[in-house]
C-alpha cells in the first residue's frame, strides 16, 4: 500500500450548508487569555458570514490580549478578575449583569478558562456556547491537546457545543476533525486546532441560534 499525505480536516458533514436568521444576535463573548476565537468572530460579522453584533467582551484576566483585539474592533470590554470574587457564584452574578447591562442574548464561551455556575446557566437558558479543543466527549477538561497527544489519537479536533452545568457535556452542535501529524508538538497541533475553531464558531453559533429561532416559530 502507497503512503497516504493527505492531511485534510473534516468538518460535520450532516450540518445545513446555508443558515438563515430571522434579525442579528447579539452577542457576549467571554475569553481568558489571546481571543483568536473571539477576533475569529468579529472577522466572520465584518465579512457578513454571521448576522449577528458584538456587544461586549468580558475577560478575567488583567492584560488578556483578547481586550486589545476588542479595542482594535472598537468593541467594549469588560474586565471582571476572578481574583477579586469571594466565589465561582459570586464571579458569575457579575457576568450575568454585565450581559444583561449589555442586552445580550447569545453568550459565547471563546476560551473561557473558568467553570462556570448555574448562576450564569440558569440566566441564558441553552444560549451558552462553548469552544473545546477535542472532539467531545474525548479528552474533556483542562489540557485537552495533551490528552489527545499522550493518549496517541490519530485524529482529534475540536468541538462547539451548549453549556450545561457537567464541564464540556452539552449538546453538540458542530465538530471538526484534525489530523495529528507524525512528529506533532503540543503547539504545531493546538495551531492547527485553532484554525477549524475559526471556522466552525461563528458557523455553530448560527446554527444554534437558528435552531432556536426556528423551534419558537
Ligand atoms: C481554544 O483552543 C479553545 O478551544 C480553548 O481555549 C483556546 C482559546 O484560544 N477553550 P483563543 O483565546 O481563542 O485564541
Amino acid at each position: 500500500m502507497s503512503g497516504m499525505t493527505t492531511v485534510a480536516s473534516l468538518i460535520s458533514p450532516t450540518v445545513p450548508v446555508s443558515v438563515t436568521l430571522d434579525r442579528p444576535l447579539k452577542l457576549g463573548v467571554m475569553a481568558s487569555g489571546s481571543g483568536s476565537n473571539f477576533e475569529a468572530i468579529a472577522q466572520a460579522i465584518a465579512d457578513r458570514q454571521l448576522n449577528a453584533q458584538v456587544q461586549v467582551l468580558l475577560y478575567n484576566n488583567p492584560g488578556a490580549k483578547a481586550a486589545a483585539r476588542a479595542d482594535r474592533w472598537g468593541i467594549p470590554s469588560v474586565l471582571l478578575n476572578h481574583r477579586e470574587f469571594a466565589s465561582r457564584e459570586a464571579l458569575d452574578a457579575a457576568i450575568v449583569a454585565t450581559l444583561q447591562q449589555h442586552e445580550v442574548e447569545w453568550v459565547i464561551m471563546a476560551g473561557w478558562m473558568r467553570i462556570v455556575t448555574p448562576v450564569l446557566i440558569n440566566a441564558f437558558h441553552r444560549r451558552i456556547l462553548n469552544i473545546h479543543p477535542s472532539l467531545l466527549p474525548s479528552f474533556k477538561g483542562n489540557r485537552a491537546v495533551e490528552q489527545a497527544l499522550a493518549a496517541g489519537v490519530k485524529i482529534t479536533g475540536c468541538t462547539v457545543h451548549l453549556v450545561v452545568p457537567e464541564v464540556d457535556s452539552g449538546d453538540i452542535i458542530i465538530q471538526a476533525a484534525v489530523p495529528v501529524l507524525f512528529g506533532d508538538t503540543l503547539e504545531t497541533l493546538h495551531d492547527r486546532i485553532h484554525t477549524q475553531e475559526h471556522r466552525i464558531f461563528p458557523y455553530a453559533i448560527a446554527l444554534a441560534a437558528q435552531a432556536q429561532q426556528h423551534s419558537k416559530s
